[in-house]
C-alpha cells in the first residue's frame, strides 16, 4: 500500500481518537478504516454506564458500512498500547473480508509512533466467517 496512504490512515486515526467517549476505562482508542473506493471512515470508541460500549474499530466498520462500503483493504487504530484489536473486532472485520484470505492490513500506532502492522490472516489465523456457515456474502 502506498506510504501516503497509509499516513493519512494513522492521522485520522488519531484525530478520532480525540474524540473517544471513555470515563470509565479513561482508555482512548481511534479507528479509521480504508475501503477498497480510496474512502476513509473514522470510529472512537463510546462508552457508557452499563458498560457495553462501542469499540472503536466497530465504530469505523458500521460507519463505513451505512454508506454502503463492504470491502476493506487496511484499518489503523490509535492507542496508548502496542496491541492489536480485541478478538471481537477481528471477528467484526472477518465478515467484510470478502476474498476470504484475510489479506486485510491492521496497523496499531502507540502514542510515541511507533507503528506495527500485521494482516486479520495472522491475527485470527483459524477464523470462523461467513464461509464457515456457507454464506457467500457478496449476494447480500
Ligand atoms: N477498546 C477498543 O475500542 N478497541 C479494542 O479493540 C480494545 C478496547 C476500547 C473498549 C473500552 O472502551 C476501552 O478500549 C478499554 O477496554
Ligand atoms: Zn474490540
Amino acid at each position: 500500500m502506498v506510504d501516503i496512504k497509509v499516513r493519512k490512515l494513522i492521522n485520522e486515526a488519531k484525530s478520532a481518537r480525540e474524540k473517544a467517549y471513555a470515563p470509565y476505562s479513561k482508555f482512548k482508542v481511534g479507528a479509521a478504516l480504508l475501503a477498497k473506493s480510496g474512502k476513509i471512515y473514522a470510529g472512537c470508541n463510546v462508552e457508557n454506564a452499563i458498560y457495553n460500549g462501542t469499540h472503536a474499530e466497530r465504530f469505523a466498520l458500521d460507519n463505513a458500512v451505512i454508506r454502503g462500503e463492504r470491502e476493506f483493504l487496511a484499518i489503523a487504530i490509535v492507542l496508548d498500547d502496542k496491541s492489536f484489536p480485541c478478538a471481537q473486532c477481528l471477528q467484526n472485520l472477518t465478515e467484510f473480508d470478502s476474498d476470504g484470505k484475510g489479506n486485510l492490513k491492521i496497523i496499531t500506532v502507540n502514542l510515541q509512533g511507533n507503528v506495527r502492522e500485521s494482516t486479520l490472516a495472522k491475527l485470527l489465523p483459524e477464523r470462523f466467517g461467513p464461509k464457515s456457515l456457507g454464506i457467500d456474502v457478496r449476494k447480500f
